[in-house]
């Protein structure tokens, strides 16, 4: 029986993680996989984390299960941190889901329980594993236009021309911030042109939250997310907790329903608990338990805040100066979209030919998209980059 399966292509993110493995070359470079590092190459342990975790360790008395949908608790603090700290409680259904990409999956799920035949607008370009989810789940999608490639900013325009085609009953995928793969995002004003197309085409807004605090800081992150779930009736939100705690491993996700009325409400929440029944059962519960842990007390709270807005500020600083070092090197500004996105990626424009030589000439590795993790890299690894990119012909 086994033997009549298809074999699946790679998933070209996680191959490329191989790749790098296999590459004997001492000075390689990963610019690949969204994963945060210091500049010593490590992705740490957060302070707060490390904290909360010999706290659990020393008070936590059982493994027992935990609650279906996930913690009452981890659903407060993470709708809070989302949403803002008054959120509209009796209208938001919230389930824990393993990881982010689990929160996409079951609002996947959800979407095709609800409406079969629902066409889900995803943007033009996207990240790639929501499209192999949604072609997986046999959803409907069409793409809406997004990357504007002479300016690497968002073709507002376009995108807002395609979204007028999306009906009642159409989902539209938005990245909340740090849009994956290529780092160019919307302004506030945009996010309101879009919370008014929506409002009138009564299309349903998914959001996909994966780098609060990656780009403009924790609240400015939210404040796309924010503004459509105060202004239409109806919004689902995944959320990731593996950047912005640095837990990825331990696989922790919320997804979100802001809901018209308590009663919808409660319908959104029952399925939710449902489909994790059906799908794994109970979520993973030592990530979720460190979140609320670090987000309900004040000290590790401060802590965790600081930290992740030094990651951040590190990761602005390196954008800026490989901004400043493309400079130099062209002797013109087209390079510096480098500078004005946002996140851990920027897709840099290049073509697969030109990736393809950065990896064989420079042990340089980003997806060959041109997609590059600004947080590969470190003050000694930006001139290294910025020379390969020119003589790349990029
Ligand atoms: C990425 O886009 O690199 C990350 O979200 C990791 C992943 O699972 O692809």
């Amino acid at each position: 029986m086994l033997h009549g399966l298809k074999p699946q292509a790679a998933d070209k993110i996680l191959a490329l993680m191989g790749m790098l493995k296999a590459d004997p070359r001492p000075d390689k470079i990963d610019l690949g996989v969204g994963v945060y590092k210091d500049a010593n190459g490590l992705t740490p342990i957060m302070r707060a984390v490390k904290a909360a975790e010999r706290r659990l360790w020393e008070s936590e008395t059982t493994k027992t299960y935990t609650a279906l949908a996930g913690e009452p608790a981890f659903h407060a603090a993470m709708a809070a941190m989302i949403l803002g700290p008054g959120y509209p409680e009796p209208r938001v259904a919230a389930l824990a889901t393993v990881g982010g990409t689990g929160a996409v999956r079951q609002a996947l799920e959800l979407v095709r329980m609800a409406a079969p035949d629902a066409t889900v607008w995803v943007s033009d370009p996207t990240w790639p594993n929501h499209l192999t989810i949604l072609s997986y789940l046999g959803i409907k999608t069409r793409a809406y236009r997004y990357f504007d490639g002479e300016s690497r900013g968002v073709d507002f325009a376009g995108m807002m021309a395609d979204l007028a085609q999306a009906t009642a009953g159409d989902v539209v995928l938005l990245h909340g911030c740090c849009h994956n793969p290529t780092g160019a995002n919307l302004t506030l004003p945009e996010w309101a042109e879009v919370a008014a197309l929506l409002e009138r085409s009564g299309a349903l807004p998914l959001i996909d939250l994966a780098y609060q605090g990656f780009g403009d800081g924790l609240e400015a992150d939210a404040a796309g997310t924010r503004l459509l779930a105060a202004r239409l009736p109806q919004v689902l939100i995944a959320a990731s907790c593996s950047k912005n705690f640095g837990i990825y491993r331990e696989r922790t996700g919320i997804l979100l329903a802001v809901t018209p009325d308590p009663a919808t409400r409660d319908l959104v929440q029952g399925n939710f608990a449902f489909l994790n029944r059906q799908n794994y059962s109970f979520a993973p519960d030592h990530g979720s338990r460190l979140v609320t842990m670090i987000l309900t007390d004040a000290g590790l709270r401060a802590d965790w805040q600081a930290e992740l807005e030094e990651v951040r500020l590190g990761m602005l600083a390196l954008r800026e100066q490989l901004a400043a070092e493309l400079r130099r090197l062209s002797g013109s500004d087209r390079f510096g979209f480098l500078g004005q996105h946002r996140g851990m990626f920027s897709r840099l424009g290049a073509s697969p030919e030109q990736v393809e030589k950065m990896r064989l000439e420079n042990a340089i590795y980003m997806v060959g998209d041109s997609r590059l993790n600004i947080a590969g890299l470190n003050a000694a690894t930006v001139p290294v980059l910025a020379k390969a990119i020119i003589a790349a012909g990029v």
